[in-house]
């Protein structure tokens, strides 16, 4: 793992102990970045296990309490499919979140999926991006936070093991063609270079089945193009890994 000073792992008990710890820390997070920015930038992770900590969220009760007045919404990467696709990760997160926290249209920015090439859609995503932040060409946008999952082959946005995504330095958003997990459709990600700007990245994984890549992640038996979630290494920034008992199965108790 990269330096241990920026880097924290958090093991909970099952998925919804860890969704309720996760929404706990990005209403944290939302609050300190609102107290020394005056706005909180968050991109929203993609799949499936984010949905429970998107919907405490979007209750807003207890800890999991955000200042939506302040908040804008972003996402890592999307699959080349129409937003009301069961496939979407904007459908995902429209359901799960958007549709009930008091957060208006104009404070949240879709990939959009309606350019004929998944190529053509990640160019606008850069643009629109460059658009909201108003940053000199060639620079990053540095969100507040940005969240990931981990897929069971240690992909994480689309950034696929092997993929020609891993590669590209040069612009804020890319393209893939579709990993060897579900779904077999095209996709659009952030690049390494704009997730590694960010204040803090986190990732959110949860189930057996992703043991053996947090393993290969965690104590550094894997190299990003093996496992492409041991490539984020926010340069400034800090890294968390917020974890169930049953995707820690594998990790010796040092990395714990
Ligand atoms: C996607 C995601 C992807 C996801 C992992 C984990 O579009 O599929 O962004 O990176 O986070 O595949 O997915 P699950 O949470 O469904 O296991």
């Amino acid at each position: 793992m990269s330096d241990a000073a920026a880097t924290e792992l958090k093991v909970y008990r099952d998925a919804d102990h860890l969704a309720e710890k996760a929404a706990a820390r990005i209403a944290r997070a939302a609050a300190e970045s609102i107290r020394h920015r005056g706005r909180f930038t968050l991109v929203l992770a993609g799949g499936s296990t984010p949905r429970k900590t998107y919907a405490l969220l979007a209750q807003g009760e207890g800890e999991a309490n955000i200042d939506w007045s302040r908040t804008f919404l972003f996402f890592g990467d999307e699959r080349h499919v129409p937003p009301d696709d069961p496939r979407s990760n904007f459908r995902m997160a429209h359901e799960s979140l958007l549709a009930i926290a008091p957060i208006t249209n104009d404070q949240v920015l879709p990939i959009g999926t309606d350019l004929a090439t998944a190529e053509q859609c990640s160019d606008q995503y850069s643009s629109a991006l460059i658009k909201f932040f108003g940053m000199p060409a060639g620079t990053m946008p540095i969100f507040d936070l940005i969240l990931l999952g981990l897929g069971d082959d240690g992909h994480t946005a689309s950034l696929f093991p092997g993929a020609a995504a891993l590669g590209v330095n040069d612009r804020i958003a890319t393209w893939s063609p579709p990993g060897v997990l579900p779904p077999p459709v095209d996709r659009i990600t952030l690049t390494y270079p704009a997730l590694n700007a960010a204040r803090q990245a986190m990732f959110l994984v949860a189930g057996a089945n992703k043991a053996e890549a947090l393993r290969d992640i965690v104590e550094g038996n894997a190299t990003t193009q093996q496992r492409p979630a041991a490539g984020i290494r926010p340069e400034r920034g800090r890294l968390t890994w917020l974890v169930d008992q049953a995707a820690a199965g594998l990790l010796q108790s040092s990395s714990i």
